[in-house]
């Protein structure tokens, strides 16, 4: 499912830059708090070792007993200092005391065989370090003595605080000013954007033309680049329309010219038999403009934004739907004297196509071929199945020039020099129901260089092709044509 909730750039690379940074600096808080914990400890507990080295070092027997030879003056050097508290306890053999203060190490057991050197401990509620040494007594090597001196932790609780806030006040501002460095950044970064939106927003309607004072980034250039290639199409695109909406109102308003003259000249007609040539020509002229009318519409109902998209297709045999169309056509090729005649393909020629724009493209090719056909004339409409699909409209009359074989299929693009009457949309609308069908139009000449064919080209339906449940059209070939026979 698409989320419609509003995604913030400047919200997500905070995030993105942020949340990397952030446990960046955690961890190496962490690892340098416990580097700097174990440093200090070491750096201190050396010391306290010393300590009790030095008070080991003053062990002496004397009568056979083992004493800690120190003058009060030798223990100020050991006693506290103004921050932290020092203790101290030897021990004889059998766990005798022999000096020092026996209650506060009351936590220890001296008697246990092995001891560690140092280890943590908890003294009048205030945390201490406590260090082990054994050593021979000087002058009786088989006499010894446990040395156990502690002190609390304040100093070292000091330093590695010290240590701490240096490292992480630097992170915290390194963090506070990426924070506002990436906030800024990305408002000077998307200001190219905001000039878009207000180019775009101060623009009139009318005005098509490229955003060329703008000169983006190189990030938003595709952007700017793509708008502009939409504004170019839709300029041709409109430009187009404005033409095709001048050619046609042109085009309608000659024939409605003549037959508002028409109407006037009959209506100052007295004479019943003259009227009656008026109107038959007032009516020629209005068949004349409802064809016109019907191109029109075809043509806007084939535009790729119009109803063509929703013009159906489905896989139909192409001889069934042309033979119909140029059914349709026979009565208007004999009221012009032209022979006119329908040849199937030998297989079914199956295309994937809309009914309705094959009916008006045969209907368009078929009125072409008839009208400029002399009478007497004959077209003939094929279909062969060969591969390509082929649709052929042949005649035998004056052809269309080579050099206009390109041109004649532009909207309003007439070949000058006859008197038949038309608009110049009928191959505009063949060309676009071929393109739409994916297949190709070409103009040849007829046999012996004589006359007009026009061939039309289709990509075969696909094997695989299902027609749809309701087969509204007629697939089958319809018995009553025999191959090559003429239809009227
Ligand atoms: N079968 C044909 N034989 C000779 N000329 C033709 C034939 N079909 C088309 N043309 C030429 O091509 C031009 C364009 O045809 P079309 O687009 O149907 O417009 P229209 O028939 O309204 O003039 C016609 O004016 C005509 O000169
Ligand atoms: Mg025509």
């Amino acid at each position: 499912m698409k989320s419609n909730k509003t995604v913030s750039i400047r919200k997500q690379l905070i995030g993105w830059l942020m949340i990397p940074i952030t446990s960046l600096c955690l961890v190496s808080a962490v690892v340098t708090y416990f580097i700097a914990v174990r440093m200090t400890t070491q750096g201190y507990d050396a010391a306290l070792m010393e300590s009790a080295r030095e008070l080991a070092n003053r062990a002496t027997l004397q009568d056979g007993n083992i004493v800690l030879d120190l003058p009060p003056a030798a223990l100020a050097v050991f006693k506290d200092d103004n921050i932290d508290k020092f203790y101290y306890a030897a021990f004889g053999e059998n766990c005798r005391l022999i000096a020092g203060d026996a209650d506060v190490l009351q936590a220890l057991n001296p008697a246990a065989a092995s001891q560690p050197r140092f280890r943590n401990g908890r003294l009048h509620r205030s945390p201490i370090r406590i260090a082990c040494y054994n050593a021979a007594v000087s002058g009786a090597p088989n006499r010894h003595v446990r040395i156990f001196v502690a002190e609390t932790v304040r100093k070292r609780q000091a330093l590695t605080n010290q240590i701490l806030i240096a490292v992480i006040v630097p992170q915290l501002l390194l963090i506070g000013l990426a924070s506002l460095s990436v906030w800024l950044g990305v408002a000077r970064g998307l200001a190219p954007l905001q000039a878009v939106r207000s180019a775009i927003a101060s623009r009139s309607q009318f005005d098509l033309s490229p955003m060329a004072e703008l000169n983006p980034p190189l990030e938003i250039r595709p952007l700017v680049n793509a708008i502009n290639d939409l504004l170019g199409r839709l300029n041709r695109d409109i430009e187009a329309q404005r033409r095709f909406v001048a050619n046609a109102a042109h085009q309608l308003r000659t024939p409605l010219a003549g037959l508002k003259t028409q109407t006037e000249l009959g209506l100052r007609q007295e004479n019943f038999s003259e009227l009656r040539g008026i109107l038959n020509q007032i009516q020629r002229g209005a068949a004349n403009l409802t064809r016109l009318v019907n191109q029109l519409l075809s043509l806007a109902q084939l535009e790729p934004s119009g109803a063509q998209s929703s013009l159906v297709r489905t896989r139909i045999d192409l001889n069934a739907i042309v033979k119909e169309a140029t059914r349709d056509m026979v009565p208007y090729a004999l009221s012009n004297d032209i022979d006119l005649g329908f040849e199937e393909s030998q297989k079914p020629a199956f295309v994937i196509a809309n009914a309705w724009s094959i009916r008006e493209l045969v209907t368009n090719l078929i009125d072409n071929a008839v009208r400029y056909t002399q009478s007497g004339g004959k077209v003939t409409v094929r279909i062969e199945s060969a591969d390509p699909v082929t649709l052929v409209v042949e005649d035998n009359g004056p052809g269309i020039p080579e050099s206009e074989r390109e041109r004649v299929f532009e909207r309003f693009y007439r070949v000058l020099g006859n008197n038949v009457n038309g608009s110049g949309l009928g191959l505009a609308i063949v060309k676009e129901i071929v393109l739409s069908h994916q297949g190709r139009v070409s103009i040849e000449s007829g046999i012996g260089g004589k006359g007009t064919l026009l061939l039309v080209t289709f990509p075969p339906a696909e094997m695989s092709f299902k027609p749809p449940a309701d087969k509204s059209i007629n697939v089958a070939t319809s018995p009553l044509s025999a191959p090559a026979s003429r239809v009227n």
